[in-house]
């Protein structure tokens, strides 16, 4: 991967970010490929953020399946549809719910925003996603976006929005390609584009072909393949809420350090 903005980083100092860098910033975790864990690795950095590092955090879910309200333990409230706050002069408040969680809160998805790229092109306000997260930060330090696995007006939006862009990656080509993709997805939104941090996931080491990529990009953090991870969707919370000395919340919180770490040498 020649992509200057794709950034190594090293994750395996503890977590020690605390405290408030007094500048509101956003992560999307992202890929255009399904099933790769972009809304479990949003829900756990959502919590770290808020719980590890005492930041007031907003976990935006773009999806509209809501996956991120189901493994929070949130459920839907009926009253404002997800869509109803790309309207103008509308109010995210009236739709952002509180978690059971100190310092966490959640903008939820539904089935109204199932066709947000289209409403988004109607608009024909290339930067309403960012506008809307503007707005966000003076409520919040940290926004983490879980995106559909989509490549259209939405996720250029998300890409106009967001500081920094998590890209969850199991070990395979296909993988790889989805990467290449999202390179290009990122270049695109202009200029100053963000940078792209990949992360292994579901790493397995027993299996070569995962040895292999965990020794073809040493740099990238990883995440393991953990059944502590899958348990989640039925605990509904974050692994660091019910296994927090797990291998894989430690794994997950050295992510976030390394995250935070980026953040603030932007
Ligand atoms: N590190 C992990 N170890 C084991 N299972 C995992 C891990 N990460 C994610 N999973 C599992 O993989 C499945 C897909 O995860 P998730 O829903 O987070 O992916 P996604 O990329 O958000 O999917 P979609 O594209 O459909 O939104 C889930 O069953 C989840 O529990
Ligand atoms: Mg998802």
């Amino acid at each position: 991967m020649g992509d200057a903005r794709v950034i190594p980083v090293c994750c395996n100092d503890p977590v020690t970010t605390r405290g408030s860098t007094g500048r509101m910033a956003s992560i999307a975790i992202y890929s255009v490929k399904g099933g790769v864990g972009k809304t479990t690795l949003a829900v756990n950095l959502a919590w770290c953020a808020s719980t590890l590092s005492r930041r007031k955090t907003l976990l935006w879910d773009l999806d509209a399946a809501n996956g991120s309200g189901f493994l929070l333990g949130v459920d839907p409230k009926r009253k404002h549809s997800a869509d109803s706050i790309f309207a103008d002069g509308s109010d995210t408040a009236k739709v952002i719910q509180s978690t059971a969680y100190p310092g966490l809160d959640l903008l939820p998805a539904d089935e109204s925003i199932r066709t947000l790229d289209r409403q988004l092109d109607r608009l024909g306000k290339k930067k309403r996603i960012a506008r809307l997260t503007e707005g966000l930060s003076k409520a919040y330090d940290r926004i983490i976006f879980d995106c559909p696995p989509v490549l259209n007006e939405l996720s250029a939006q998300i890409m106009r929005a967001a500081d920094v862009v998590i890209v969850p990656l199991p070990p395979s080509p296909l993988s790889a390609r989805a990467l290449d993709v999202v390179v290009e997805e990122v270049r695109g939104s202009g200029k100053g584009h963000p940078p792209i941090l990949p992360v292994l996931t579901m790493l397995d080491l027993r299996r070569s072909l995962h040895r292999e990529a965990r020794d073809a990009n040493p740099t990238w953090p990883i995440i393991p393949l953990a059944s502590a991870v899958e348990q989640c969707a039925v605990e509904r919370q974050p692994v660091g809420a019910f296994a927090p000395r797990s291998p894989a919340a430690r794994a997950i919180a050295q992510l976030w350090t390394a995250i935070e770490r980026k953040l603030a040498q932007k």
